[in-house]
C-alpha cells in the first residue's frame, strides 16, 4: 500500500478475525518499528510479542482500556530501555515514533491495531512489568493488539485549517 493511503486509512481497530499472523509479516512490522527516528539514533526500544491467549486475557482484564487485546491473535508491547537513553527526556518520543511506524506498517500490510496507552501511567507500566517480567530499567511504553480486521471504519478528514499558522502564530 502506498504511504499516503496507509496514513489516510489507518484507524483504531479493536475487533479481529482469528487468522494467524505469519512470522514474515510480523517481522516486517517489527522492522518498521525499528526504522523509526530516535534522538541521536539512540534506538532505545525493545518489543515483547505476546501470543499466549491466557496472558492476553489477563492483561485485558487488568488494564482499564485493553479489551481489544483478548481477541487479537497477538500483541506487541513496545518498551523503552532506560540504559539505552543517551539524550534525557527523548526516549518516550522515540518509542512513540516506533509505535506509529508499527501502526502504519500493519495498515499497509492489511492488518489492524490500536495504540493502547501505557506510558506514562505508572499503574499500567507496573502491570505489564509484573505480568511480562520486564526488567526494572525498562519501561513498558505502549500495547498494540495486532490482527486482521473484523470491523471497518471510514477514513476521517481531520485537516483543520485553523491549526495551521503561516510564518508566526
Ligand atoms: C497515547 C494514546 C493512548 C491511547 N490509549 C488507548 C487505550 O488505552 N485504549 C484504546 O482502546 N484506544 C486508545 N487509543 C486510541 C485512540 O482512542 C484513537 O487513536 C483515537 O480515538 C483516534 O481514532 P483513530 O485511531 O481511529 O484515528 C490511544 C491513542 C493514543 C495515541
Amino acid at each position: 500500500m502506498e504511504i499516503f493511503e496507509a496514513i489516510r486509512t489507518r484507524r483504531s481497530i479493536r475487533r479481529y478475525t482469528d487468522k494467524k499472523i505469519d512470522d514474515t509479516v510480523l517481522n516486517k512490522i517489527l522492522a518498521a518499528g525499528m526504522m523509526a527516528p530516535s534522538a541521536g539514533n539512540e534506538q532505545p526500544w525493545h518489543f515483547v510479542v505476546v501470543r499466549d491467549a491466557q496472558m492476553r486475557r489477563e492483561i485485558s482484564r487488568q488494564h482499564p482500556h485493553a479489551g481489544a487485546l483478548a481477541e487479537a491473535p497477538l500483541a506487541i508491547v513496545v518498551c523503552a530501555d532506560t540504559a539505552l537513553e543517551r539524550h534525557p527526556g527523548f526516549m518516550p518520543l522515540d518509542c512513540a515514533a516506533a509505535t506509529q511506524n508499527i501502526l502504519l506498517a500493519a495498515t499497509g500490510l492489511g492488518l489492524a491495531s490500536v495504540w493502547v496507552g501505557v506510558y506514562p501511567r505508572q499503574d499500567r507500566m507496573d502491570l505489564l512489568r509484573r505480568l511480562l517480567g520486564v526488567p526494572a530499567a525498562v519501561l513498558p511504553f505502549s500495547l498494540l493488539p495486532l490482527g486482521y480486521p473484523a470491523e471497518s471504519k471510514e477514513s476521517e478528514d481531520r485537516f483543520t485549517l485553523s491549526c495551521v499558522h503561516q510564518e508566526h502564530w
